[in-house]
């Protein structure tokens, strides 16, 4: 997801809500008092970590900040037992031990501590050594790297220009230098990417090589916080989840699922990270006016607005197909506004809805042939997913479960409305 990191500069300005809690109040965003350090001043901060939640914790000298915006506090108040300057702190990344995925680990000298749901864990703090063996004291910075963008579920160690890479299953510990790059005071991972924090730059990193591509450092007052005079801060436009209205849901071909909602489009699958919203042309830069459906189909992601389709190639980026856009009735066989539009998983059918009526196109055959359309239980759909749990339909601020194509088309009264939460979207509930 490399267009995100372009975007990064826009996410206070669209973050709908999840990592940015009603602090809103505060005066002064970078969220000081007497005697507290202010982050807008500039300063390092000793450690930045996630937690379970995708809430993003900002340690520094025994204060804690715990989004992008809003003030500090006492590092005790929010993380009981936590007192005193950290050294680092990680996420732990262990998807085959529930015991202690997402648990935040916070290194103090020789000792580390577990941390879940705002509790120390029993048995905590430990020493390094007992935990992590191998690992140094007195570290710079640890970062999560799970498997994939590791080659194993491992952590980051920073010592000085020395990396550890801890791999969490087998404890095995491999050692690089990575001297390009500055001494890390903290890191994070954000949205699959990985950054190095020092003074009150950053340098992004691959997590495997420790390359560094693009214009680096770069100031955290401009991306990782919210500070007055540092350009970007607009108001964070927090939807009410009674409020909200999908124009269009998609999961493609990696996996991954989005949602649009007028200029912007919002990851869900990356939720473990908050949820954030980026205009949608950051990823289908030709897309500049909003949609009215997408689905996906064969590692490629088709955008309706208006009469227009744009055929997009899904990889790391998104490729407008050559040729495109194309008019719906050219690509697709149909006339008139569409409503929403989904393909079943491994599917050739894709399935178009239209005021009240449900039309079937064979995608793998030319000329296109429409279905006839059937009649649907439910009007003013405003978008469909579908996948291995069967389909959603997505009314206003509810959805609605099908099983199957042919049980929504065969239904006549429509199912229990369901409504969309906080954790599903990221709004406001
Ligand atoms: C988290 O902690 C709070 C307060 O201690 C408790 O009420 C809640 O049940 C805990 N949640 C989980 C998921 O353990
Ligand atoms: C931060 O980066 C800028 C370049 O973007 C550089 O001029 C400045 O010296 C750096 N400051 C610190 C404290 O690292
Ligand atoms: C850096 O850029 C090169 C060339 O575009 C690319 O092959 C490489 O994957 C990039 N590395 C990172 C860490 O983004």
């Amino acid at each position: 997801m490399e267009l995100l990191t372009k975007t990064l500069v826009l996410f206070l300005v669209f973050t709908l809500s999840k990592a940015a809690p009603a602090q809103d109040s505060a005066v002064n965003d970078g969220g000081d008092g007497p005697g507290k350090p202010d982050r807008c001043d500039g300063i390092q901060f000793d450690a930045i970590a996630p937690d379970e939640k995708g809430k993003v914790h900002y340690f520094k000298d025994g204060y804690i900040w715990n989004s992008f915006r809003g003030p500090s506090q006492l590092s005790s108040e929010y993380f009981r037992d936590l007192s005193g300057r950290v050294d680092a702190a990680f996420r732990m990344h262990n998807t085959e031990n529930p015991d202690n995925h997402d648990h935040i680990y916070v290194f103090q000298g020789d000792k580390v501590s577990s941390y879940f749901n705002q509790s120390l864990e029993e048995g905590y703090p430990k020493g390094i050594q007992e935990e992590f063996p191998g690992i140094p004291n007195n570290l710079d910075a640890a970062v999560e790297c799970p498997k994939g963008e590791c080659m194993t579920n491992s952590v980051l160690f920073f010592k000085g220009n020395d990396v550890h890479v801890y791999d969490i299953a087998t404890k095995a510990i491999k050692m690089k230098t990575w001297a390009h790059l500055p001494v890390c005071a903290s890191a994070l991972r954000w949205l699959e990417h990985y950054y190095c924090f020092h003074g009150h730059n950053f340098t992004r990193f691959h997590p495997v090589s420790g390359e560094v591509n693009g214009t680096y450092p770069k100031d955290a007052r401009h991306y990782f916080m919210h500070c007055p005079n540092f350009g970007h801060g607009g108001d964070r436009t927090a939807v009410k989840c009674s409020d909200i209205k999908l124009d269009a849901i998609t999961t493609d071909d990696a996996g991954r699922t989005y949602i649009f909602t007028g200029p912007t489009y919002t990851r869900l699958d990356t939720h473990r990270d908050g949820l954030h919203a980026f205009p949608i042309v950051r990823g289908w830069k030709e897309v500049t006016k909003g949609v009215d459906a997408v689905f996906s189909y064969t590692n490629k992601i088709y955008l309706i607005k208006g009469d227009q389709v744009y055929i997009y190639k899904t990889d790391t980026h998104f490729t407008l197909v050559e040729g495109y856009p194309k008019t719906v009735k050219e690509e697709l066989g149909i006339e008139g506004h569409v409503d929403a539009a989904f393909v079943c998983p491994s599917e050739d059918t894709v399935h178009i809805i239209q005021g009240a009526r449900m039309h079937d196109v064979d995608l793998s055959a030319t000329p296109r042939v429409v279905s006839q359309g059937v009649p649907l239980p439910l009007s003013g759909i405003d978008a469909g997913l579908c996948g291995a749990d069967g389909i959603k339909i997505f009314r206003g601020s509810h959805f609605y479960k099908y099983a199957s194509p042919m049980i929504l088309a065969m239904s006549r009264i429509a199912p229990f409305p369901v409504k969309i939460t906080s954790a599903m979207v990221g709004c406001e509930d």
